[in-house]
């Protein structure tokens, strides 16, 4: 039969292991995208992206860590396992959703032009006879690609959007087509840059999701449940404003 009996004495020997500590998800981000994402003095990882994933996970009661990973190959490391999430102002397209999973949108972005103050581009056909810096396999590589033709000599890829911009001012390009809000954070922060920005209307609106590893339901699920719970307790208002301005 059942020989258990409840005993007042100390049950240190028939203890249960003492809990696993949760595992610390890591998080992969290419921090040379600021305001969304960028190393400060300290090393650290910081941005718009950074704090609406720490308050994420804090709703969700999951561990998180950031690591920076190069922009070139970053999707590829959900599959290896050596990153659990991704963020890093990933637009939700069609084709990366062949191949990972992502949350709701968190933030809503279009392309924006940058050239030189000097410059005659007033819409986005215009670069059709320039060269044009892009940041290499972003969604700014993608419609310029589609514009200039993808294989165009004249479309030169960089590793990072502010390389690209470095380029248009040293003349190499004569216009970037990037994520507007990186755009106008650069322009803002080298006023002696002598750029200004080009809108078109033929650009359409991307959204920014946080990536996973392909069938990570469970995970999703906490991450979108998190993200709903900053948006409706204002947190994520908070966040926006903390970056954007109110
Ligand atoms: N939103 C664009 C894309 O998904 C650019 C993102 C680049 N992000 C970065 N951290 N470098 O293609």
């Amino acid at each position: 039969g059942c020989g258990k009996q409840e005993s007042a004495a100390p049950a240190a020997a028939s203890a249960p292991p003492p809990a696993a500590a949760p595992r610390v998800l890591v998080v992969g981000t290419d921090a040379a995208y600021t305001p969304f994402e960028s190393q400060n003095e300290k090393g650290e990882v910081v941005g718009f992206d950074i704090d609406v994933v720490k308050a994420v996970a804090q709703k969700a009661g999951i561990e998180v860590k950031f690591v920076n990973t190069p922009w070139e190959g970053i999707f590829n490391t959900l599959e290896l396992g050596d990153r659990d999430l991704l963020v890093s102002a990933i637009t939700i397209t069609p084709e990366r959703r062949q191949t990972m999973d992502f949350s709701q949108p968190y933030f809503e972005a279009r392309q924006l032009i940058a050239v030189k103050s000097d410059s005659a581009v007033t819409k986005f056909d215009d670069i059709k006879k320039l060269k044009v810096g892009v940041q290499n396999g972003t969604t700014g590589d993608e419609v310029v690609g589609k514009l200039l033709g993808k294989s165009s000599t004249d479309i030169k890829r960089f590793e990072s959007t502010p390389l690209a911009l470095k380029e248009l001012e040293a003349g190499g390009v004569q216009a970037v087509v990037a994520d507007n809000g990186v755009v106008a954070h650069y322009l803002a922060n080298n006023p002696g840059g002598g750029f200004k920005t080009v809108s078109d209307a033929g650009f359409s609106t991307e959204q920014y999701g946080i990536a996973v590893k392909k069938g990570n339901a469970e995970l999703l699920a906490k991450i979108d449940k998190g993200l709903a719970d900053i948006k409706a307790d204002g947190t994520y208002a908070k966040i926006y404003a903390s970056h954007f301005g109110a």
